[in-house]
């Protein structure tokens, strides 16, 4: 089927330039909104990845300086107790700290969850199941996104925690757990921590959505402004096309009727040297001849 073309040049030149207008707009707006957004989540994650640098730092003090040190302690007969936790566990110091920065950024979600845990509020939530079973289902160890959470967006970030042997002290078998920790989360079987396989992840959920906006009303922005472009474009050359070619054509034709009527005196108006202009010159050396034929003819 062929569409039914518009018959004035006005259209045909105007037309096409509107419709590229209107697709670059498209175009233009769109990336600019993937662009945008893409940025907005390579920043947050380098946000993220630093605060996480410093959370692993102080974990691995806990583990490496202060929990040998006290266990030295405590080998030496200097308590009653086999485990201080807010000083042994680097688990319970990252819960401490995550407790902490929430206090301190409420629009941050810090948590570290896994399956079968250690105090039933670490359970993951479907969508952190979700995460944790991708991760241990590939060999990806940390995830970023953007989702659908408690009804917002969120951009989550998610890196994979993995066991190794000194966890299941804690992790393991209910009877190998240390006293306070046995007291304290009163776990209820052995939660028996599998080394080496993802068991749970430390997420954190940062709000999005004002992000997004912000995205969509840049790429809107872009769009509009290139398609404003092009419709200015357009009007110039309607313009320019109507002054230049369509009044001195339609003058032209008036002039044509005129001499196809007999009315010969008048000449033609030459208002321009370019190619109108020596259409005019045609017509007024036709006017001429016939001038002369009609004056031979009386
Ligand atoms: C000395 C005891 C101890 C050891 C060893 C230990 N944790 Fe924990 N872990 C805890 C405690 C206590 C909690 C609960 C903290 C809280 O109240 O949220 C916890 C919680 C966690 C959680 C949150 C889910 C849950 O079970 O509540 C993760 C994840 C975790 N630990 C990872 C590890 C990893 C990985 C290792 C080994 C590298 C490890 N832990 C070793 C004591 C320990």
């Amino acid at each position: 089927m062929r569409l039914p073309l518009p018959k004035s040049i006005r259209w045909k030149v105007g037309l096409p330039v509107i419709l590229l207008g209107t697709v670059l707009g498209l175009v233009v707006g769109f990336y600019s909104y993937q662009n945008t957004i893409e940025t907005a989540k390579e920043t947050t994650k380098e946000k993220i990845k630093t605060a996480m640098t410093f959370t692993k730092a102080s974990r691995e003090y806990v583990r490496s300086t202060l929990r040998p040190k006290i266990d030295e302690l405590l080998a030496s007969g200097c308590s009653k107790e086999d485990f201080i936790l807010e000083g042994q566990s680097s688990s319970f110091f990252t819960a401490s700290i995550f407790k902490k920065v929430s206090e301190e950024l409420p629009n941050f979600s810090l948590r570290q969850v896994a399956f079968n845990p250690l105090n039933p509020k670490d359970e993951p939530n479907e969508l952190e199941a979700g995460v944790i079973n991708f991760m241990r289902n590939s060999t990806h160890r940390e995830y970023s996104d953007i989702v659908n959470y408690r009804g917002e967006r969120y951009f989550v970030y998610a890196s994979a925690v993995v066991p190794d042997g000194s966890c299941l002290r804690c992790h393991g078998q209910v009877q190998n757990m240390p006293k306070v920790i046995q007291a304290l989360y009163k776990p209820q079987r052995d939660l028996n921590w599998e080394v080496g396989k993802v068991q749970g992840a430390v997420m954190v959920f940062v709000p999005f959505e004002s992000t997004v906006l912000k995205a969509q009303l840049t790429g809107l922005y872009r769009g509009l402004s290139i398609f404003g472009i092009f419709l200015l474009l357009t009007l110039f050359i309607l313009i320019s096309l109507d002054r230049l070619v369509f009044k001195p054509i339609e003058r032209l034709e008036r002039k044509a009727e005129e001499i196809a009527k007999g009315n010969v005196d008048e000449p033609v108006d030459i208002t321009s040297d370019d190619e109108i202009g020596k259409l005019a010159e045609a017509f007024e050396r036709m006017r001429v001849s016939i001038k002369k034929v009609m004056d031979l003819l009386k």
